[in-house]
């Protein structure tokens, strides 16, 4: 082996990252920048997308809601005129009952407000099917491309009070598998990564609070929680001509939680 063709080259590639303004989204587009893609940084914190884009060679930001069906085609829309392509697209952009909650408590299943279930699925499920819809078409008017979407810890296990996210997550991991089926004879690769506890801003009020930090390190047998580029990395090499063969898997990237 010379080595020949065992690096991830983007060189030449257009790659959209929904939920790129923070976290594993903006490191993943750090990564993709750096391995020569043009970047389009997707997130509805348009500051926080404008911030990482504005660090990266070649990557712009695009404000979006992907709970917005129309505004997802939208954004598809402005990636076709301005580059006439789309060639790797990582579905994101997420939230939690935490998020929905605003601080309050989580709340069992039998009194999880209506409102906060919408918002949760219509995020981070919803949000997912939106962007397929409008990416599909201009990945495979070019004959191809992987899509890449997040799903959690949660699309295998759950925990209490939690059953908008692990819903919406086992969802996003159901719809990955169908695309996979699809499109997979048009050149087109879907596969999901599977974070486990990861340390970013959706996460922080948690995972370092005194009260959770050690059970939540139990159950991973690296001792450690994973940093936005862990996940990054994976996603980096599903999205890429590395994972060719790849095709309606998950990969977990959680230090062996699931194990
Ligand atoms: N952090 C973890 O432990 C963890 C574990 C498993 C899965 N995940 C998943 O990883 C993904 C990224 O999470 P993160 O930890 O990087 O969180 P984060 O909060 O750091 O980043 C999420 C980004 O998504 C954006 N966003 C939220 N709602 C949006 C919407 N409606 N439209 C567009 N953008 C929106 C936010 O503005 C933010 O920039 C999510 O799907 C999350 O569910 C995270």
């Amino acid at each position: 082996m010379n080595g020949e063709g065992s690096s991830i080259d983007f060189t030449g590639k257009v790659a959209l990252v929904t939920g790129g303004g923070s976290g594993i989204g903006a490191a993943t587009c750090r990564r993709l920048a750096a391995a020569g893609a043009r970047v389009v940084v997707a997130d509805c914190n348009a500051a926080q997308a404008e911030a990482v884009a504005r660090d990266l060679s070649g990557a712009t930001a695009i404000a979006v809601d992907v709970s917005d069906a129309a505004a997802c085609e939208a954004m598809v829309e402005t990636i076709r005129a301005r580059y006439g392509r789309l060639d790797a697209a990582f579905n994101n952009a997420g939230i939690t009952e935490v998020t929905a909650l605003r601080g309050e408590p989580l709340p069992e299943t039998h009194v999880l407000p209506l409102d906060v279930w919408r918002r949760v699925l219509a995020v981070d499920l919803d949000g997912v099917f939106h962007c397929l819809r409008a990416e599909i078409p201009l990945i495979l008017a070019t004959g191809g491309g992987a899509i890449v979407n997040t799903t959690s810890l949660q699309a295998h296990i759950s925990y209490p009070r939690t059953a908008a996210y692990t819903a919406a997550k086992h969802g996003v991991l159901g719809l990955t598998r169908t695309v996979a089926k699809e499109y997979g004879d048009q050149g087109l690769r879907c596969n999901a990564v599977s974070p486990g506890v990861v340390d970013t801003p959706l996460t922080a009020g948690v995972i370092h609070a005194e009260e959770y930090r050690d059970m939540l390190l139990a159950p991973i047998p690296l001792k450690r929680f994973a940093t936005p580029d862990d996940i990054a990395k994976a996603a980096l090499w599903l999205l890429s001509d590395q994972s060719a063969y790849i095709n309606g898997a998950v990969i977990a990237a959680d230090g062996g939680y699931l194990a």
